[in-house]
């Protein structure tokens, strides 16, 4: 062979093998997360835009969000792609222990030293790779990490309404706008439905299903925004959740849980969380640890657990936020301290292996399959998919992206496309330099 042909035909094979996502050109990203949409609130609703995606998208049966089956420490596992052990956002609400101070979930958002604890988020590791990020109410995102904030974080107000669709599509089209005049490559947007009617009316209320058309229409409206600001060549969606929601079940049918009559907190507690739901936490005063451990091991449709003899797939044994005792109610049942004060009639917070904690995973875009239905994944895998789509480098993390990336069309070696088209190239190559 000549040495110029052989230089030629070895150029030609070595960029087919290469990956094609180094040479392909960076898209962006949106991550929307619609709060405790449980994994198959779509089965029983007309929702034709949710169909439609899976015809040109990927979508898991359902996804298992990480052991804390609650809101923030959920959110924060999904963009950190950390257990809740690492990241140590274990509550919605910021507390803590030795001064007992409490503070609401609302306000808890923009409190960085509730989420600033050493491992550092989605939005900031692209920012210091050089990428534009933002965050449009979602949880973590009103932070600041090592000093860092967001590019641009809203943050919602307390007592916003969460269910206003005209402000929906608005929260949309601005998102759209970043992307297309600002040239942002990374923004997650939160809504708080279906989280809330769930609460409010349970998961089987008609309500809850015309929430779920409601967020239909919503995907159908993001869709055409996509459209509209000529983005669908660019812009790959990732559609979640943090958790799913059961039905609260409530007296006649059974006797509701008053842990003061198993235990007198005042006298064997220091600190408590227990009026929220199916998870509780609490500390022992000094040297009380075992009686409280006993008395509580005798209570009823919950299990305690001493923090250091936590399942191994709850990854939750290492934090040190967390107090020494946690109660996990059984599936429906809430655990009340003294009185029966909570009032919802659906919740989560629950064990989250049961099925009614499971989320949902959807995505589209130029980097994804079409008609792909993927088995149910871990929600911690989707950080190493968001890293490897924006083409950055991750951070230490506990997902794989071996479970996410065959949702990708070119999720390794060289794309079948290309690797025929350079064959034709070299075929065509020889054709020409062979002697006649
Ligand atoms: C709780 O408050 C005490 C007293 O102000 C303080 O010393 C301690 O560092 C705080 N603990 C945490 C985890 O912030
Ligand atoms: C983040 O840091 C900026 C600049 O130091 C500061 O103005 C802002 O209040 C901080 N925000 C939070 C939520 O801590
Ligand atoms: C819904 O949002 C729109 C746009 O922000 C606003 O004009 C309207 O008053 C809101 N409706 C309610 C019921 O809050
Ligand atoms: C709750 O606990 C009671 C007492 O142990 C038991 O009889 C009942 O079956 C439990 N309820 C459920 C729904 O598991
Ligand atoms: C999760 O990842 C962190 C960072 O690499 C590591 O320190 C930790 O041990 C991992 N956790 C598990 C359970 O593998
Ligand atoms: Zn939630």
């Amino acid at each position: 062979m000549k040495p110029e042909l052989f230089l030629v035909v070895t150029a030609v094979i070595c960029a087919a093998a290469k990956p094609l996502n180094e040479a392909a050109q960076r898209n962006k990203l949106l991550l929307v997360s619609f709060d405790g949409f449980r994994w198959d609130y779509d089965q029983d609703v007309d929702t034709p835009h949710l169909d439609q995606l899976v015809l040109d998208g990927v979508k898991a049966k359902y996804i298992t969000p990480p052991m804390l089956t609650m809101t923030s420490p959920s959110h924060f596992t999904t963009i950190t792609g950390r257990w809740v052990e690492d990241h140590e956002v274990v509550h919605n609400m910021m507390y803590n222990a030795t001064t007992n101070q409490k503070v609401s979930h609302k306000e808890t958002l923009t409190r960085s030293e509730w989420w600033d604890n050493g491992v550092l988020p989605l939005w900031i590791t692209a920012q210091n790779q050089g990428l534009k990020t933002g965050s449009f109410y979602f949880p973590g995102g009103g932070a600041n990490y090592s000093g860092q904030a967001v590019y641009r974080s809203l943050s919602e107000e307390s007592g916003h309404p969460d269910d206003n669709e005209t402000e929906w599509r608005q929260n949309i089209d601005e998102v759209m706008s970043w992307f297309s005049e600002e040239d942002f490559h990374l923004v997650t947007l939160y809504y708080g439905e279906p989280d809330n009617v769930g609460h409010a009316k349970g998961p089987d209320h008609p309500n809850r299903k015309k929430i779920i058309m409601q967020i239909d229409r919503i995907i159908g409206y993001l869709r055409e925004a996509i459209i509209r600001h000529d983005l669908s060549n660019t812009l790959n969606v990732i559609i979640s959740s943090d958790h799913g929601m059961t039905t609260v079940k409530k007296r006649p049918q059974v006797d509701e849980i008053i842990l003061n009559k198993y235990l007198n907190l005042i006298q064997h507690a220091s600190f408590e969380i227990l009026d929220y739901g199916g998870f509780g936490i609490l500390t022992p005063r000094p040297g009380k640890e075992q009686v409280v451990f006993d008395a509580l091991s005798k209570a009823p449709n919950l299990t305690v657990w001493k923090k250091d003899e936590f399942p191994e797939s709850f990854h939750l044994a290492k934090s040190k936020r967390l107090p020494p005792i946690v109660v996990v109610a059984d599936l429906g049942f809430n655990l009340n301290s003294r009185f029966i004060v909570y009032v919802n009639k659906g919740d989560h917070g629950y064990h989250n292996g049961e099925m009614d904690m499971k989320t949902i995973f959807r995505a589209f875009g130029p980097d994804f399959k079409k008609n792909f239905v993927s088995e149910p994944f871990d929600s911690i895998h989707i950080y190493p998919l968001m890293c490897k789509l924006l083409q950055i480098k991750p951070e230490a993390h506990n997902g794989s992206l071996s479970v996410t990336e065959d949702f990708l069309l070119h999720s390794g070696g060289p794309s079948r496309a290309r690797l025929s088209a350079a064959l034709l190239l070299l075929s065509t190559l020889l054709a020409m330099f062979s002697p006649l």
